[in-house]
């Protein structure tokens, strides 16, 4: 392998990802993100967008500063500003870099309302104002799919001229497809004057289902950094997945020599805290992380797999960090046993943490004979969601459900500190439970998802409940698990309560910014 075969990673999980609608995530979850993406060998690290929030730039700020090894990136629009806010929190960094974009399509142009010239003005102001803070300077031009070929190679030009060190060519709203993918990057390489002196870079979006496809075209066609997410995480349908294009390349380096630094067996970890922080549950038929994606479940391929696992499997479990075995655990089981197994499953836990998880555990195993990896994830994401977010807490529930409706729940939350009980009724249990909540916590927010999961097989099995709510364009989600699906209802419907409240605190008026981001790119 040469170094130029060598594709960096740039990821965007905490920017691009974090603003899909309900997958916010807290300061302290933005670190622990951040930091095991750096300890994977991620290139650069999108921490944020400075300017849309306090919230925002003190995050990035910190990662900034205890990152080791990435380069620590932030976000601005096109105007100085933005730029100055950003250099604020990435300066920091060992290795900063500043991240400028502008809408340059048709219909990108209209909403700053720029022409040609002017746009190109803009673009030449505001990479050099960047350039001269910092020497290490991404330029995108957003929509550049839908850009005129000759517009979209003048401004790459101005960019490079006026110090841009990476040049991003983003499919903003996931429209273009392989072929024309690789051409497109292939075509500015030939084409526009100085484009050797620096990386082109592809950012997909999944809108078609072809956010891998194309960035590992465009790489075929000369980019060499791939912008992506955990587990794709993203708006709409979110961005290119980092484990699938890291494993593509692994995988088949036969027909795309290229390589990354990052360390695949760290992957199925990351995936998993993502999943847990962004209350974005991974589908399990997802490719290299989807609980499925190693299972062998029908006869033939067990049959297969026993005689020669490459029958079936074209990279072995280990390479993404999944453990060989599921092994169970009983009520039998000790400290130590937990202990060694939460660590195997990449939660290192000081004593006192320990002996609260170990207490969970022992009740979870009372109910349930086996307890398998996936309660002990569940219980641990049980743990943390309660940490942070919690003025009300489910102290008591019980339902009176059958044939006949309607049925009722009897619900004591404690609020502040204090207990209140009523007794509520509704269509089906979860519904009684809900209104129950409602009437001892009024509120307006409205419940846009309802999902449960059986964490494993049998009807003893946890159920992992997921509610996401919204209130005046605040969303939350929330989640919870528990052998009784009412009681995990229950729990997530108060978790996602209580995350909103803390959100409800946090805002102020530059929250806004985010939403209208794209909109105000000028
Ligand atoms: O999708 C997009 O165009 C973006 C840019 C800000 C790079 O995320
Ligand atoms: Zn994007």
């Amino acid at each position: 392998m040469t170094e130029t075969n060598r594709v960096l990673i740039f990821d965007t999980t905490l920017r691009d990802g974090e603003q899909s609608p309900g997958a916010t995530m807290s300061h302290s979850e933005k670190l622990e993100i951040a930091g095991l993406l750096d300890e994977m060998g991620v290139d650069i690290i999108e921490a944020g967008f400075p300017i849309a929030s306090e919230g925002d730039f003190q995050a990035v700020s910190e990662i900034a500063k205890n990152a080791e090894t990435s380069v620590i990136c932030g976000l601005a629009r096109a105007n100085f500003k933005d730029i100055d806010r950003c250099w604020e929190a990435v300066r920091h960094a060992k290795r900063p870099r500043i991240h400028t974009f502008i809408g340059t399509s048709p219909l990108h142009r209209a909403i700053p309302n720029l022409n040609m010239d002017e746009m190109a003005e803009r673009i030449h102001d505001t990479v050099t104002h960047a350039r001269n803070l910092c020497d290490n300077v991404q330029w995108s031009p957003m929509d550049a799919t839908r850009t005129e070929w000759e517009y979209l190679c003048r401004v790459v030009e101005i960019a490079i001229k006026s110090g841009a060190t990476t040049i991003n060519i983003p499919d903003t709203v996931g429209y273009t497809a392989p072929r024309e993918s690789a051409d497109l990057i292939q075509r500015l390489i030939e084409t526009v004057p100085g484009a050797d002196e620096v990386v082109f870079a592809t950012h997909c979006h999944n809108d078609l289902g072809m956010a891998t496809a194309n960035a590992l075209a465009a790489v075929e066609g000369g980019a060499r950094q791939i912008e992506c997410t955990i587990n794709g995480l993203g708006e709409r349908a979110g961005n290119t997945a980092l484990e699938e294009v890291v494993m593509a390349m692994k995988v088949r380096n036969d027909i795309m020599p290229f390589f990354t630094e990052i360390d695949s067996t760290k992957l199925m970890h990351i995936s998993r805290r993502v999943a847990t922080v962004s209350g974005f549950p991974v589908q399990y038929n997802k490719a290299i992380v989807g609980k499925n994606a190693f299972a062998h479940e029908s006869g033939i391929h067990q049959d297969g797999m026993l005689k020669n696992a490459e029958t079936f499997e074209i990279m072995r479990p280990e390479d993404v960090g999944l453990a060989e075995t599921n092994i169970v655990m009983g009520k039998h089981s000790g400290r130590a046993a937990l202990r060694s197994k939460l660590k195997e499953l990449g939660f290192e836990l000081a004593d006192n943490q320990l002996n609260d998880v170990f207490v969970r555990f022992k009740a979870l195993a009372d109910r349930k004979k086996e307890v398998f990896e996936d309660d002990l994830l569940a219980l641990m994401r049980d743990q943390e969601s309660g940490e942070e977010y919690d003025r009300i807490q489910v102290k008591f529930l019980r339902v009176i459900c059958g044939t006949e409706a309607p049925q009722s729940a009897d619900l004591i939350l404690e609020i502040d500190g204090k207990e209140v009980r009523t007794t509520a009724q509704g269509d089906g249990p979860v519904d009684a439970t809900f209104n129950a909540v409602k009437e001892l916590f009024p509120h307006n927010s409205h419940l846009q998802l309802y999902q449960v999961h059986a964490v494993t097989e049998g009807t003893d099995a946890q159920a992992t409940v997921s509610v996401r709510m919204e209130e005046e364009g605040r969303i939350s989600t929330g989640q919870s698990a528990d052998t009784d699906t009412v009681v995990a209802s229950a729990k997530a419907y108060v978790n996602a309560l209580n995350r909103l409240l803390v959100r409800r605190e946090k805002s102020d008026p530059n929250a806004d910014v985010k939403q209208v981001s794209y909109k105000d790119a000028g």
